[in-house]
């Protein structure tokens, strides 16, 4: 089992979750959250004029699948989440231990 945490643009969480039910992922959670990389935050330009802002939103979806769902989860999450610009994000594969289904007591694949 694998944890996804992919940090994506809030416009573009619609879409992701889309692409997510189109391939029946399991389940997701979201979170809203601030945050930068390697421009530290700079937003180019507003209306003419150049800000900047230390912290930009962004959405952060954790879904855990199993390993034979990781590369088309991935896949579905960065086609959904691409433009093309800096800030679209990234996408983080974290090992997962073990799962348990509370109502059931399935374990580890079964209870994903
Ligand atoms: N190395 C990192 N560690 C923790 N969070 C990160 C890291 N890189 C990016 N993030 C998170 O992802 C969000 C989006 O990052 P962003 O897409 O701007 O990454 P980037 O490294 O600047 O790449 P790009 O040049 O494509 O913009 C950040 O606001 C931050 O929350
Ligand atoms: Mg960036």
């Amino acid at each position: 089992m694998k944890k996804i945490e992919a940090i994506i643009r809030p416009a573009k969480v619609g879409d992701v979750c889309a692409a997510l039910a189109k391939i029946c992922s399991p389940g997701i959670m979201i979170t809203e959250i601030e945050g930068h990389g390697r421009q530290c935050g700079i937003k180019q330009e507003f209306r003419g004029k150049t800000y900047k802002t230390e912290l930009l939103s962004k959405a952060k979806l954790e879904i855990i699948v199993n390993d034979g769902d990781l590369d088309k989860t991935v896949k579905a999450i960065r086609e959904a989440a691409f433009t093309g610009k800096v800030g679209d994000g990234k996408i983080f594969i974290y090992p997962v231990d073990n799962a348990i289904r509370i109502s059931t007591d399935e374990k580890g694949e079964a209870a994903v």
